[in-house]
């Protein structure tokens, strides 16, 4: 059985009275459906008092992180920070960074590898930009994203650390999801890519899920949760999301 996962997603949003709010609404929840694992991501300034705050069934993750294990990095934060920060989870590669800074796959891969190493579960973000899908190359640009992941050693032995969230860049904050259809057909196709033991490592889908899509969304064959920006920001929101998962589904 893969697990299904709901990841919030806060971007450079939120504050200490945001943190403690959501915080006190999420540890009241008692329903979150089927979702095995929720994650909230807010900016790492916040990891650990957000960690401090929520109640253990929750994941708390950073969205950022830097593949060297200390030195002269202005502004960079490393995996074992994260870890002794509360952090047990990380996404890396998200379309933001790799269209503002500059983010490449070699460089997203080792930083992913530096997380696994510390025990950090890891999010690969990988998707294609509406050109590039426009130009019939998606598939083409979202392999190559995965291979250099695919390249990491002992990437096999991290199965159950690693996850995937497949964002097409169109459909990020823009209102537009990817049918349920588009998103199968690139899930199926990365999971196709993965090898043995990496073959039920849960893909998440993300591009404006909303409460009104999500269910339609998960209950695909090769989508196993949601990698949430926006709606993520709004409790009741998200919390619905979550709860839209389906009972069944999402077997091996
Ligand atoms: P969105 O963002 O839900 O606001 O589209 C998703 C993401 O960027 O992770």
């Amino acid at each position: 059985m893969r697990s299904r996962v709901v990841i919030a997603n806060w971007k450079m949003h939120g504050s200490s009275a945001f943190l403690a709010e959501m915080a006190t609404g999420l540890n009241a929840e008692q329903d979150l459906g089927a979702t095995d694992q929720v994650v909230i991501c807010p900016p790492s300034v916040y990891v650990q008092s957000l960690r401090q705050l929520l109640k253990d069934t929750y994941g708390v993750g950073a969205q950022n992180v830097n593949d060297a294990a200390e030195g002269a990095y202005t502004g960079e934060i490393s995996a074992s920070m994260l870890v002794d920060s509360g952090c047990d989870w990380v996404l890396v590669g998200h379309s933001e960074r790799r269209q503002y800074y500059a983010e490449s796959n070699d460089w997203i891969a080792k930083k992913a590898g530096s997380a696994l190493s510390a025990g950090i579960n890891s999010v690969l973000c990988i998707g294609e930009t509406l050109a590039e899908r426009q130009q019939g190359k998606a598939e083409q640009v979202v392999s190559s994203q995965l291979n250099s992941m695919l390249q990491l050693e002992g990437i096999e032995k991290r199965a159950d650390q690693l996850f995937i969230a497949y964002e097409p860049v169109w459909a990020i904050g823009t209102g537009e999801t990817a049918s349920p259809e588009q998103a199968q057909e690139m899930h199926g196709f990365i999971r196709s890519l993965l090898p043995g033991e990496l073959k039920n490592v849960a893909i998440l889908y993300g591009g404006s899920v909303k409460p009104e899509n999500a269910a339609e969304l998960f209950a695909q064959d090769d989508i196993d949760g949601g990698l949430i920006g926006g709606a993520s920001l709004v409790l009741e929101q998200f919390v619905d999301i979550c709860r839209a998962m389906p009972v069944t589904g999402s077997t091996t």
